[in-house]
């Protein structure tokens, strides 16, 4: 378990599969900058197993064990490269409360202090602003725009790249210990 001040993050294991997938299939759970994407349990244990890229999931649970959400990191888009990608959704109740900034600040220390990576990059919409704010407060920089790479809900649509190098970290924020 990744502790900090209001959130732990909680490697993701085999008992999380029924509610992840009620997650998964809620259009809620994505919001508006995705499209309502519906996945099986069997076909989401089959892309778990046969995935042939490293990717891990996080769950997202306040101090009090409540689950809120979901915290990944993967290296799909940069298989040979020493970078991984980060993403990240919270239950539609809980947000605004300041809780996946707080998990991004774990993960961002975890994946630095276990991983030989030279940076961690993220993808969002450009007009997920709250998603951007989310990144932008834990030290990520903008690089710039994808144009008209992900189609999400009927359209193709314009993604803004953003990264944070090991050396802008510099240290752990919550993972002192
Ligand atoms: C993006 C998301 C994970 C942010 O989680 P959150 O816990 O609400 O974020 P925080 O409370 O840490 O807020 C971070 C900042 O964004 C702002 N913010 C949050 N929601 C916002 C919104 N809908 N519009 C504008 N700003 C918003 C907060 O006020 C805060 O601003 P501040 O740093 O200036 O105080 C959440 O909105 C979500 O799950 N969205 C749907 C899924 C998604 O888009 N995931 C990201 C994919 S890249």
């Amino acid at each position: 378990m990744l502790e900090g001040k209001n959130v732990n993050l909680r490697i993701r294991e085999k008992e999380d599969l029924p509610l992840i997938a009620e997650w998964f299939n809620n259009p809620e759970f994505w919001g508006a900058f995705f499209s309502p994407l519906q996945r099986s349990r069997l076909e989401m244990k089959k892309a778990q197993d046969n995935n042939p890229f490293e990717f891990e999931s996080f769950i997202i649970e306040k101090k009090d064990g409540t689950k809120i959400g979901l915290i990944s990191y993967f290296n799909m888009l940069h298989p040979m490269g020493k970078l991984l990608e980060i993403g990240f959704t919270l239950v539609p109740n809980e947000r605004r409360k300041g809780y996946c900034t707080e998990a991004a600040k774990i993960m961002v220390d975890y994946l630095f202090l276990s991983k030989e990576i030279v940076c961690i990059q993220a993808l969002t919409d450009i007009g997920n602003v709250a998603s951007q704010k989310v990144l932008e407060n834990v030290g990520f920089k903008k690089e710039g725009v994808i144009r008209k790479r992900f189609f999400t809900r009927g359209e193709w649509r314009e993604i803004w790249f953003h990264s944070i190098l090991r050396e802008e970290w510099k240290e752990p924020k919550i993972l002192k210990n």
